[in-house]
């Protein structure tokens, strides 16, 4: 296994429709346990392949957030929401790929998922509270859209223009 860099915002491979995977190769497989890994190093509960720059339908997740409980570490390939509650939920997102900024973003409370797992099987699964807020999070790197695409364009635009000063003075080192 072996941590990789994430992305940071704006990164046009962030903003790509992501293409389904085939089927779970060795390749698949080495992706899925260097992205669980780099996901908590960072630490984060969920990352999405994008983030580390390959374009293909897949994301972990972990939200056990309890101290001493044990973890879930969830590989989805291919995943798809099949259902969403009309009871919604606010909870204050933050991206691995845009460092140190968060803000409220309003999403169904509940989300069924269907996703291949890394067993090359159907697996269903109904989330709710944190695990549905990071699974739809996710889903939307997939889909080239980031938490601050659900934000008004001057809160998207100043957290944007931050996070470009960022990666310039980074570079700069
Ligand atoms: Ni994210």
């Amino acid at each position: 296994m072996s941590i990789r860099p994430i992305l940071i915002h704006p990164d046009p491979r962030l903003k790509k429709l992501c293409a389904p995977v085939e089927s779970v190769t060795a390749d698949i497989g080495k992706l899925a346990e260097d992205m669980l890994e780099t996901m908590y190093d960072a630490p984060g509960v969920g990352l999405a392949a994008p983030q580390v720059g390959v374009l293909k339908r897949v994301f972990v997740m972990d939200c056990i957030k309890e101290e001493g409980a044990a973890p879930r570490p969830m590989v989805l390939i291919n995943p798809e929401i099949i259902a969403t509650s009309q009871e919604v939920n606010t909870y204050e997102e933050g991206c691995l790929s845009i460092p140190e900024h968060y803000a409220e973003v309003t999403r169904p409370k509940l989300a069924t998922l269907r996703w291949m797992g890394l067993d090359g099987k159907i697996h269903e699964e109904e989330f709710d509270g944190l695990w549905a807020t990071c699974a739809q999070h996710e889903l939307d790197h997939l889909n080239g859209k980031l938490f601050i695409d659900h934000l008004g364009t001057i809160k998207r635009s100043m957290i944007t223009r931050k996070m470009q000063k960022l990666k310039r003075d980074m570079a700069r080192g």
